[in-house]
């Protein structure tokens, strides 16, 4: 059996999962699996390969072979052939075609076994849509972060601006609805909390008092004073 911990933490898009994901993992000085990263990147291929999105063989197998890494000083950092492409698969433009592949059966099938990896000693962190449900059932902690939409459109359009980038809220409103729709109403994998997972609505929460109601139920679950 395996017996390394792994706290799982999904939720939508804007919810915060990313950011507590990532501050619980240094906290715990645990690995960080940011699987929506995954989709992403594999977004990213398919724009610059102007791969049609029917030809679902050549996905899978780009999925499989994907050669993208983590780097290992900071696992939210991204690097596609060596090259650093964190920023560029960050857009609101890669988030949503990552929605539309990650609808695909197959590709899902071929990106498992490559999220699984990444449970290491001394444990694991991780944030997406399926990673309580299906990917780490047997995570001991599962929480499902979420806030009302308009909260986590603001949210997005703060972070894009912070970052130079010439967005609109009503289009960013729009996007997330649809992308809600999609990654919620998907046949394979859709998001949906655990039977066993906490929810934590952030909407009237700022990021440090979401990480401090974390740390509760990581003390919980773990009874550990960290
Ligand atoms: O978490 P994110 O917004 O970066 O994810 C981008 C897209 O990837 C999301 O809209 C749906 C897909 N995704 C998924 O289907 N399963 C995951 N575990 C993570 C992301």
């Amino acid at each position: 059996m395996n017996t390394i911990p792994v706290i799982t933490i999904d939720g939508p898009s804007g919810s915060g999962k990313g950011t507590i994901a990532r501050l619980l993992a240094k906290k715990m000085g645990w690995h960080y699996l940011e699987s929506g990263a995954l989709y992403r990147v594999l977004a990213y291929a398919v724009i610059q390969a102007k791969i049609d999105l029917n030809d679902v063989s050549r996905l899978v197998v780009l999925a499989r072979d994907l050669p993208v890494k983590f780097d290992s000083e900071d696992e939210s950092r991204i690097l596609w052939c060596g090259y650093d492409i964190t920023d560029s698969i960050h857009t609101e433009s890669c988030g949503n075609l990552a929605s539309k592949i990650a609808a695909l059966p197959e590709v899902r099938d071929a990106l498992l076994s490559r999220q699984r990896v990444f449970c290491a000693s001394p444990g694991l962190v991780t944030d997406g849509r399926d990673m309580g449900t299906v990917v780490f059932p047997q995570s001991k902690l599962k929480i499902f972060i979420t806030a009302d939409r308009a909260t986590r459109a603001k949210r997005r359009y703060m972070q894009l601006k912070e970052k130079g980038n010439n967005v609109s809220l009503e289009n960013i409103l729009s996007e997330l609805t649809e992308r809600d729709y999609r990654d919620e109403h998907r046949a394979v994998s859709p998001l949906k909390p655990a039977q066993d997972a906490i929810l934590l609505d952030t909407t009237h929460l700022n990021i440090e008092q979401t990480f401090d109601q974390v740390m509760v139920f990581v003390q919980e679950a773990f009874g550990v004073s960290v």
